[in-house]
């Protein structure tokens, strides 16, 4: 089947479309910018104009940076915060005239990882986690998701969200080293341990390509991995989970 997928990210909106046998792209992908702010209003005008792109008719998943509770989006960490309570199926499905379902982008992008890279048949409890804007995490029992976790929202030691202490927009603002930032992430990581004792970490966004200026700095005791599927996971996912 093919289901047309978009990833809509802090600061690109993607989208391709997919055939979810495969997990395959079989198009070109199409990338807008992201609407500052980014309102509900502005964010349908973008997936309209992603789905004209490829003159679309049929089904649409959406990746979308938030916790999603049946289509409805419940909070807006670095999104415009008007998009609380919007109802993004009902309103990106009317604006299109095609069946759109949104979900939170990273269970979005793990699911993706888990059906279609090396950790498909992953047993036990996984963590997946992208870390780009923020940090977005995907929980994996048996292969099987339990959506909308926000391991990115919690408290460090000293007050601030994973996401603030460890994301990879953190990196930047304040330069941090490899070496700086992989001891906040490493901290980070192993506060994750301690909560949930894992079996798997997956380790998503582009921070993924950097594992191995990363990994010497790491002293959890859980394997982890960087994710495969790379920039396409959150478009192949949200097709997936539209199916
Ligand atoms: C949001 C998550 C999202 C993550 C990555 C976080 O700030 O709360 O829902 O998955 O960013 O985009």
């Amino acid at each position: 089947m093919e289901v047309l997928g978009i990833d809509i990210g802090g600061s690109g909106i993607k989208g391709a479309i997919v055939n979810t046998d495969t997990g395959e792209f079989v198009s070109d992908r199409y990338r807008i910018e992201t609407p500052k702010p980014a309102t509900p209003k502005e964010i349908t005008a973008s997936i309209k104009k992603i789905t004209a792109f490829f003159n679309w008719k049929g089904k649409v998943g959406c990746g979308f940076p938030a916790v999603i509770q049946s289509g409805v989006i419940k909070t807006a960490a670095n999104i415009d915060k008007s998009c609380i309570g919007a109802n993004a199926n009902k309103i990106f499905s009317k604006a299109t005239n095609c069946k759109v379902k949104v979900f939170n982008d990273a269970d979005a992008a793990g699911f993706a990882e888990l059906t279609f890279s090396e950790v498909k048949n992953q047993k036990g409890l996984t963590i997946f986690l992208t870390i780009g804007t923020g940090i977005g995490s995907a929980l994996f029992k048996d292969g099987m998701l339990i959506p909308n976790t926000e391991l990115g929202h919690i408290y460090m030691k000293n007050g601030l969200v994973g996401e603030k202490y460890t994301s990879d927009a953190t990196r930047k603002e304040k330069d941090l080293d490899w070496k700086a930032w992989s001891n906040h992430f490493d901290e980070y990581l192993k506060y994750l341990e301690k909560l949930f004792y894992p079996d798997l970490f997956i380790i998503g966004g582009g921070i993924s390509k950097k594992l191995d200026k990363i990994s010497p700095f790491l002293t959890i005791k859980t394997k982890f991995k960087p994710a495969k599927l790379l920039n396409n996971a959150g478009i192949i996912g949200a097709a997936l989970l539209a199916k």
